[in-house]
């Protein structure tokens, strides 16, 4: 490798979402030289579209009108929520974590909505058994974390590197992290020798043809960590949100959400007919995400419809309400043509939120020396086979600062020292044609699965011409998407029963005897392969 330019730092965070930035400002607090990169701009994350918020059990939130909360009960629904799969030592530190998180987010500037009295004002979500959720800007949470975090990087000096696309975890003979490769805006490699990588790449979402996610969302992380020898499990989870806008049978790409917090309020989803879909669930319509997602693609099925119908014109006659309180949901419904307070909103589920990922402690350490994750990137345990609504802000919080404290601490006793030269890097691992792994995915690894779908769905994605885009970036954006596709295409083609997201219609009950289990994926050579081996780790099983 001769790469155009070189440069150091003691930790080096890929991605400037939640967790990436809290965990660059952490670690600058902890006295570390830190580098940033991401392949966007710094605000162009999964981060930024969140529309609900943060679930959270803060002290100063407690309402004299609603039942009490607590940490234990938020504990109980997020494993209620994760169907049998959740670690719960994990679960419970870092929810247990999570007010502290807050507090310091709070105390950095992020101003979160209030209610009358000037307390937080709480939403409830699917799943949710308590108005525990805080949000910001009625439905823009996402943006008021961004901006704080980003303003705290800013104030600690931490230098971004926008652009920059991190192609491979660089490993020392010792097989410790010793550096990560990255092009340059103007495709040119370079080398950031550091002993400590964190990724916070975000998501998978692009992977399918319609999401919620943005187009970052190609699941760079988790191929950055196959090929650096780490293992990543519950691939096979991918949440798929019940309510995004539909905008017609061609939509794809990035497609607007409308958010839980609705159904909170009391909008309810009915089909064509006008009959209510989820009368029957004890939780109604804010039951667990997986529940409300696959009740509506039955529901499609049946009647042959693409989109079902949020119906929120109950909110407020006159509108005004429904704007002030979700700004974000009420624009993108009148760029649409709709009028939401008026009449109801066309929905369909689409891709969201990658519940699996790289294998990490609580501590965001992975299974290779010197490496760490955090965020949606991670596979922690604390989502299992379905991520409760709101928890992941969370988690990027917590997880963000214990992977910080974490590199500071192993530093500090010599863990990811380095020794000996640089391995050189591995060949590329084959890339496919993106537009023909997002129809593949879409078609046979979404909602309802199948074991000849998840065959088919294989040998095209492993059979797709490379790119036609042939520059390092399209290629590496499109190998990663390959890697990540056959992993999760092989961990669902293994899980033979359906639990939480992942839905069969070969297997269509939960098997606990043979399946509450993680699956990991590890590469060998350069193929994906699944084993049970989910190595513990700290409070990683
Ligand atoms: C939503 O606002 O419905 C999304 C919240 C989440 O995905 O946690």
């Amino acid at each position: 490798m001769n790469p155009a330019w070189q440069a150091y730092a003691d930790v080096v965070v890929v991605g400037t979402g939640v967790a990436g930035l809290t965990a660059a400002v952490q670690a600058r607090d902890c006295g570390l030289g830190v580098l940033v990169v991401t392949k966007a701009d710094a605000d162009d994350t999964n981060t930024r579209w969140a529309q609900g918020g943060v679930a959270v059990v803060l002290a100063d939130s407690r309402a004299p009108h609603r039942p009490p909360d607590s940490v234990a009960r938020h504990i109980a629904d997020t494993l209620e929520a994760g169907a049998g799969l959740c670690v719960e030592p994990s679960v419970e530190a870092i929810l247990a974590d999570g007010p502290a998180a807050m507090t310091r987010l709070r105390g950095r500037g992020a101003r979160f909505d209030l209610d009358e009295h000037g307390r937080p004002a709480l939403a409830r979500e699917g799943g949710h058994s308590r108005f525990r959720v805080l949000r910001a800007g009625g439905d823009a949470t996402g943006v008021e974390v961004e901006r704080t975090l980003l303003a705290a990087a800013t104030d600690a000096d931490v230098p971004v590197l926008t652009g920059h696309l991190a192609v491979e975890v660089l490993l020392a003979h010792c097989g410790a992290v010793a550096g990560l490769a990255v092009l340059d805006p103007a495709d040119r490699l370079g080398v950031l020798r550091t002993p400590a990588v964190v990724l916070a790449t975000g998501g998978l979402g692009r992977l399918y043809r319609a999401t919620s996610n943005p187009a970052v969302a190609t699941g760079d992380g988790i191929a950055l960590a196959l090929r650096a020898g780490a293992g990543v499990a519950d691939l096979e989870f991918v949440q798929f949100h019940p309510t995004v806008l539909y905008t017609g049978p061609d939509a794809q790409g990035q497609c607007p959400l409308v958010t839980e917090a609705l159904r909170g309020e009391g909008a309810v989803l009915v089909d064509g007919a006008g009959a209510r879909l989820m009368g029957r669930h004890p939780l109604a319509d804010l039951a667990p995400r997986d529940v409300v997602s696959a009740v509506i693609t039955r529901r499609m099925n049946e009647t042959g419809a693409d989109h079902v119908y949020l119906d929120a014109t109950h909110l407020n006659p006159k509108g005004s309400a429904f704007r002030r309180r979700f700004p974000t949901v009420h624009a993108a419904c009148r760029a649409a043509g709709i009028d939401p307070t008026s009449e109801p909103i066309p929905v369909a589920p689409a891709a969201h939120y990658a519940c699996g990922g790289v294998l990490t402690d609580t501590d965001g350490r992975t299974e290779v020396r010197g490496l760490y994750a955090a965020g949606e990137v991670a596979r922690t345990g604390l989502h299992g086979a379905n991520r409760l609504a709101s928890n992941s802000l969370l988690e990027g919080l917590v997880v963000g600062e214990r992977a910080a404290a974490a590199v500071a601490a192993d530093r500090a006793i010599g863990y990811g020292r380095t020794s000996g030269p640089v391995r050189p890097m591995e060949p590329l691992t084959a890339a496919g044609r993106p537009e023909v792994i997002r129809d593949s995915m879409t078609r046979h690894a979404g909602i309802g699965r199948h074991g000849a779908g998840l065959a088919a769905a294989l040998s095209t994605v492993e059979a797709s011409p490379g790119p036609p885009d042939e520059s390092p970036r399209a290629r590496f954006e499109a190998a990663a998407m390959t890697l990540v596709a056959r992993a999760l295409i092989l961990a669902a083609a293994e899980r033979t029963e359906s639990r939480g997201c992942h839905v069969r219609s070969d297997h269509p009950d939960r098997d606990d005897a043979l399946w509450r289990r993680s699956q990991a994926v590890r590469l060998d050579g350069d193929t994906p392969s699944v084993s049970d081996r989910v190595r513990p780790r700290g409070t990683t099983r």
